[in-house]
């Protein structure tokens, strides 16, 4: 296994295992899209290959100046490939991703789900159900 930066040429792969969690074309299909925000220093998608150097799983990372934990960190998008789950790749780059979010000066991580199985992932790896609701709305 492999974890990395996504890079450009990634862009078809990641939607692909974008849309099988309904997120379709998160990474538009444009270059110039992606470039601009592969100079944000705050946010990252990462991907982690198999042995055979395909794409299996990604998620995106990105944090937040705070005041009280330094950065905070915010994991969202994980997702592995329907055909190579429970093998072992979500707790996988999930651990490189904290790493990554402990290098960059995180103490803190947040991320929501509504999934059960990936629950049951991110409480193994010792996240815990915070009291705090989280509120939404589109600006228009
Ligand atoms: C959630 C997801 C990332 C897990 O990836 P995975 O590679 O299958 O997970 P792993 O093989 O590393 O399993 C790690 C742990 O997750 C839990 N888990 C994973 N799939 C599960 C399932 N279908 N049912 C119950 N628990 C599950 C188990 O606790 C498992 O540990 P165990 O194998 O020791 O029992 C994957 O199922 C997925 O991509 N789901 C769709 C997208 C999604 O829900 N993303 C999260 C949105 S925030």
């Amino acid at each position: 296994m492999l974890f990395r930066s996504m890079k450009i040429s990634d862009t078809p792969r990641v939607n692909e295992l974008l849309r099988q969690v309904g997120s379709a074309d998160f990474v538009p299909p444009s270059r110039w899209w992606f470039l601009t925000r592969l100079f944000l220093p705050t946010f990252h998608i990462f991907a982690l290959e198999d042995d055979s150097r395909a794409i299996v799983s990604t998620v995106c990372f990105n944090r937040m100046p705070n005041p009280k934990y330094n950065w905070r960190g915010y994991i969202d998008y994980v997702v592995v490939d329907k055909s190579h789950r429970r093998r072992g790749f979500g707790r996988r780059i999930m651990e490189s991703t904290l790493v990554e979010a402990k290098k960059f000066g995180c103490r803190e991580v947040l991320l929501s789900t509504s999934h059960s199985e990936a629950q049951a992932l991110y409480k193994s790896l010792g996240f815990k159900v915070k009291t705090t609701s989280v509120l939404m709305r589109f600006t228009s």
